[in-house]
């Protein structure tokens, strides 16, 4: 079974990445300061690697690091999330 949070944490993730990752990714994800979310721009994209740069990063660039704030398996949920 995969991992879900509950349902409010769930309402929060889905309001951090309106707001917060919206505020470079735009708010449809569609890209802005920081590139497209949408499943289409992520799809040849290794999983692990997403997560990696969600919890992490990007070193030398905007994508600031989120393991302060979320687990991994609320990244690895994201990532799914952001794939469908
Ligand atoms: C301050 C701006 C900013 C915020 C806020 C931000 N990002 Fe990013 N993000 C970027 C930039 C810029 C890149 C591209 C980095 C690069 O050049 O490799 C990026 C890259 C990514 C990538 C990799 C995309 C790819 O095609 O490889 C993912 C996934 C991602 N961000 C997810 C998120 C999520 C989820 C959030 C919110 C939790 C978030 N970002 C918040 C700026 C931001």
């Amino acid at each position: 079974m995969a991992f879900e949070p509950e349902q409010a944490r769930q309402q929060e993730l889905r309001n951090m990445l309106a707001h917060d990752c919206g505020s470079c990714h735009g708010l449809t994800l569609k890209g802005g300061l920081g590139p497209s979310l949408l499943p289409d721009a992520l799809l040849n994209k290794p999983e692990q690697f997403l997560v990696q740069t969600i919890l992490e990063g990007r070193k030398g660039t905007a994508m600031p690091p989120w393991k302060p704030f979320i687990t991994e398996q609320e990244a690895v949920w994201l990532v799914q999330k952001l794939l469908k």
